[in-house]
């Protein structure tokens, strides 16, 4: 079956656009018509990977709300208009030592959970005045499967999972579908403290052209609220959450969760 494309002219923005990800995804979607703006930390690299790519830059710190909101207020006035927001900026612990760093651990859940959180907030009256589009937030499998050696990360993903499946409803209702990507590991600089590990126990890593593959899909088929789950050897598949044990009524009888309170998948 031949997927959807992202209609030609129109406008995509990905915040952590300079990295490996991002530049895969911006490579696919300008092959495609799409005009692609690119955020990042400021630097010189960065600007310069985006001068490489064809694609205008705008500084972004993910963390700053009012940075999040001026880029997309930039992007509407230069473009016209916003359809899809790739919320994509992230980053991992640097230690994995048994002591758990508390300030690094704040500035993971900073950027990886509520950086996506601001992202949301900034570019849902944009995609809906758009007449509506789509949010793809990358995740990780590490936020469906909390990875050992990095609880800060694990929990930020686990919350940007949490923070996509609850928004989903209303969001749908303003015409956006929001869904979360969660790639195994990918052979992008994230991986560079530990890329030796997987060479010598020969596991395979996901390159980021099958990332961004998925991450174009899930802008024109996902369903609001899925989680899709890539590994190599797999593809992209959407995840099936399981649904927690229902509460009782006195008589015994299931107890059924009001409709608003209900998860997307549970409905
Ligand atoms: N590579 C993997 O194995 C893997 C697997 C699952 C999920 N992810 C997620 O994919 C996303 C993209 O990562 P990548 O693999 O391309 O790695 P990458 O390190 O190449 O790219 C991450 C980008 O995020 C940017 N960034 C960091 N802090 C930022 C901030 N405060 N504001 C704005 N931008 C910021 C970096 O400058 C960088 O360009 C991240 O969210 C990452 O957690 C990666």
């Amino acid at each position: 079956m031949t997927q959807p494309t992202p209609a030609p002219g129109s406008v995509a923005l990905i915040t952590g656009g300079s990295g490996g990800f991002g530049r895969a995804l911006a490579r696919k979607l300008r092959a495609l018509d799409v005009n692609v703006v690119l955020t990042d930390l400021d630097s010189e690299r960065n600007r310069q990977v985006a001068a490489d790519l064809g694609c205008p830059f705008l500084p972004l710190d993910v963390t700053d709300l009012a940075a999040n909101e001026a880029v997309v207020a930039q992007v509407e006035a230069e473009h016209g208009r916003l359809d899809a927001a790739y919320l994509n900026a992230g980053i991992s612990a640097a230690k994995s030592d048994e002591a758990l760093d508390l300030d690094e651990f704040m500035k993971v859940v900073e950027i990886d959970l509520f950086g996506v959180v601001n992202g949301v907030q900034a570019a849902r009256p944009a995609i809906t005045r758009a007449g509506g589009g789509a949010i793809v937030v990358t995740a990780s499998l590490a936020g469906l499967s909390p990875m050992a050696g990095d609880p800060a990360y694990s929990v930020a993903k686990g919350g940007a999972v949490a923070f996509v499946r609850s928004m989903a409803p209303r969001l749908d209702r303003d015409g956006i579908t929001i869904s979360a990507i969660c790639p195994g590991f990918a052979d992008t600089a994230i991986i560079d403290p530990i890329r030796e590990e997987f060479e010598k126990a020969g596991f395979p890593v996901l390159t980021a052209d099958e990332v961004a593959d998925a991450m174009i899909a899930a802008w024109t088929s996902a369903e609001p609220g899925a989680a899709y789950v890539i590994q190599p050897g797999l593809g992209a598949v959407p995840y099936k959450f399981k649904g927690v044990p229902s509460a009782k009524t006195e008589s015994g009888e299931t107890a059924v969760v009001p409709e608003a309170l209900r998860p997307p998948s549970m409905r």
